[in-house]
C-alpha cells in the first residue's frame, strides 16, 4: 500500500467540533503529528496510530517547519497513512499551505480535511457573530504574531467597518487596540477575548478597545486565545448566555 498524508483540522478543542471525515482518517491512521493546540481527546480516535507532539507554542522551544514536512513526507514514502493534526482550519494562520506545497514537491500524495476554525469558533462560542445585519457585514482575520503581519492590515481598514479578529495576538492585544485607536476607532468599541473555547478552561472577557490592553486573562493562564473587535461583541451580553436559566432571564428582562 503507497502511503498518504491527510492534512486535517481538529477544530477549536472539543471533538465534537471536529468533522466526521476528520473523525474517520484518524481512526485508519498509522501515524499521527500533531499541534500543541491539538486537545488530547482529540487522539483517542486514533486508537491504532504512533503519535508525536510537533507543536510550537510561542516563546517555548519548538520543532522546526522543515522537520515536520520531513517527518511527513518520509512516513508516507514508507507506505505509512499519516495524519497531520493541526488545531482550527489546517489552511487558516497554520501554515498548512507550505506543508501541502512541501507534500507536492515531494510527490507525496495527500488530501486536505477542512476544520472549525477559532477565528469563528471561539466568537462564536461566545455569543458572538462575525457577522450580523446592520452591525457587520463582514470580518477580517489576522494574526497577532507581529507588527508586520497584522499592522498593513489594520491600516487599511475604514474605522467599524468590519469585524476584526485576531488569532495568536493575546500578547499583542494592546499594540493591536492602538494600532486601532490610532487609526480611528473609538476606544467604546466592543471588543473580546475568547480564551479556550469549547475546552474545559473555557473563559471570555467583554469589555471595550479602550480597555482590552489590561483584559484580565489570568483566568485561563495558559489557553490560546482568540481576540474580537467590533460591536457585533455586543451581542455576546444576550447570546453568550445558554444555560437555561440563563436564556430565561434575558427572555423575562426583554419582556419587563
Ligand atoms: C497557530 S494559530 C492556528 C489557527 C487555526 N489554524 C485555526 O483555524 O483556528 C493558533 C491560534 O488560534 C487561536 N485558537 C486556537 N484554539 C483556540 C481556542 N480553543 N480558543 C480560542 N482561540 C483559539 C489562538 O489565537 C491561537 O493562538
Amino acid at each position: 500500500m503507497s502511503g498518504y498524508v491527510w492534512l486535517v483540522g481538529a477544530g477549536p478543542g472539543d471533538p465534537e467540533l471536529m468533522t466526521r471525515r476528520a473523525a474517520r482518517v484518524l481512526g485508519e491512521a498509522d501515524l499521527v503529528l500533531y499541534d500543541a493546540l491539538v486537545d488530547p481527546r482529540a487522539l483517542d480516535l486514533a486508537p491504532r496510530a504512533r503519535r508525536f507532539p510537533v507543536g510550537k507554542r510561542a516563546g517555548r522551544p519548538s520543532i522546526r517547519q522543515e522537520t515536520i514536512n520531513r517527518l511527513m513526507v518520509r512516513a508516507a514514502q514508507r507506505g505509512q497513512r499519516v495524519v497531520r493534526l493541526k488545531c482550527g482550519d489546517p489552511f487558516v494562520l497554520g501554515r498548512g499551505g507550505e506543508e501541502a506545497l512541501a507534500l507536492v514537491a515531494a510527490g507525496v500524495a495527500f488530501e486536505v480535511v477542512p476544520g472549525v476554525s477559532s477565528a469563528v469558533a471561539a466568537a462564536a462560542l461566545a455569543g458572538i457573530p462575525v457577522t450580523h445585519r446592520g452591525l457587520a457585514a463582514g470580518f477580517v482575520v489576522v494574526s497577532g504574531h507581529a507588527e508586520t503581519a497584522y499592522g498593513p492590515v489594520l491600516d487599511c481598514l475604514a474605522p467599524h467597518s468590519l469585524t476584526v479578529v485576531v488569532l495568536m495576538g493575546l500578547g499583542s492585544r494592546a499594540a493591536v487596540a492602538s494600532r486601532l485607536l490610532a487609526r480611528g476607532w473609538s476606544p467604546l468599541t466592543p471588543a473580546a477575548v475568547v480564551l479556550g473555547a469549547s475546552t474545559e478552561a473555557a473563559h471570555a472577557w467583554t469589555g471595550t478597545l479602550g480597555a482590552m490592553a489590561t483584559a484580565d486573562v489570568s483566568a485561563a493562564p495558559s489557553a490560546p486565545g482568540t481576540i474580537v473587535v467590533g460591536a457585533v461583541v455586543s451581542l455576546a451580553a444576550v447570546l453568550g448566555r445558554t444555560s437555561e436559566a440563563d436564556v430565561s432571564a434575558v427572555a423575562v428582562g426583554a419582556v419587563r
